[in-house]
């Protein structure tokens, strides 16, 4: 089996063509890990693949992380979050409304995923593309004064559920009084080093970076939304456009994506992994 990897013309992504992902080799795995490394994301088109197989290969990059929103993984799996608009008995069978703004996921604990692997099962005739912005083009666009300025900072990540299960048309359930517990947020440096690539890259983002450490309210929100004029100019921003079967790998250490929204009438359903990272510096 040969492989080869097709970087798209977008400041992000690359195809993986010729792999079929239950069949990887030690070989075809470092040529897919530096691709992962040198792209960003990677998309790997018609794969056939069942929870197991989608767990196991996401565990090729390091171990998986359960998500704190137990109510959506999938029944009788540790590790499959499902994203879904499907209802069954009026009750969602998934997260229906999942990350519907710039974010990277999961910044909100410690140790965040290094990344996240989203397998399309069924897939909108329209709508429903994922956004990627490039973190370390963001950084590289920033004046020399703002690199200096944000150099030492720090900021403040928090998962605010509540706000999003009482945003209208929200059909997401209510966190038991435990997960409310697991949420106590994080604090992680406003740049950050990849620690596989070595490149620096912004790490504040619009879903849960909630203030700069030690900073007036007022002076750490203009800092934070000058940064995300950077972090989410459209030269930084490519787009995946899903087509079923599907698999796509994102890095969160240099990434930040956006689902996008599509008509009701479709049905749009996923199954994702997360992998587990390392304390950002
Ligand atoms: C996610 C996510 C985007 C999408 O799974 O982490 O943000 O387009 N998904 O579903
Ligand atoms: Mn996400």
């Amino acid at each position: 089996m040969s492989l080869s990897i097709r970087p798209f013309a977008a400041p992000a992504g690359a195809e993986v063509i010729g792999l079929n992902v239950d069949r990887i080799d030690a070989t075809a795995f470092a040529q897919v890990h530096k691709a992962f490394l040198d792209f960003g994301f990677l998309v790997f088109r018609d794969q056939h693949l069942t929870p197991e197989s989608h767990a196991a290969f996401s565990a090729k990059f390091g171990p998986l992380k359960t998500h704190i929103l137990k109510q959506y993984l999938l029944p009788g799996s540790d590790f499959i979050l499902v994203l879904s608009n499907k209802r069954v008995d009026g009750k969602p069978v998934g997260l229906e409304d999942a990350g519907r703004y710039w974010h990277t996921d999961v910044s909100y604990e410690d140790l965040p995923p290094l990344g996240s692997m989203l397998y399309a099962m069924e897939i909108p005739p329209e709508g429903g593309d994922t956004l990627f912005a490039n973190q370390y083009a963001a950084y590289a666009a920033l004046p020399a004064d703002l690199k200096n300025r944000i150099a030492p900072l720090k900021a403040r990540h928090v998962f605010n559920y509540s706000k999003l299960a009482a945003a209208p048309g929200s059909v997401r359930e209510k966190l038991t009084p435990e997960q409310e517990k697991q949420l106590n947020g994080a604090v992680h440096p406003v740049v950050r080093t990849h620690p596989e690539t070595g490149r620096k890259a912004l790490y504040v983002n619009p879903g849960f970076t909630v203030a700069i450490e030690g900073m007036a309210e007022q002076e750490g929100q203009a800092l934070l939304q000058e940064l995300w004029s950077y972090a989410t100019a459209p030269d930084v921003v490519a787009r995946q456009v899903w087509q079923p079967h599907d698999l796509v790998l994102w890095d969160n250490r240099c990434l930040m994506h956006h689902a996008t929204t599509y008509p009701t009438q479709y049905v749009r359903h996923m199954h994702r992994t997360t992998i587990a990272g390392t304390r950002p510096v």
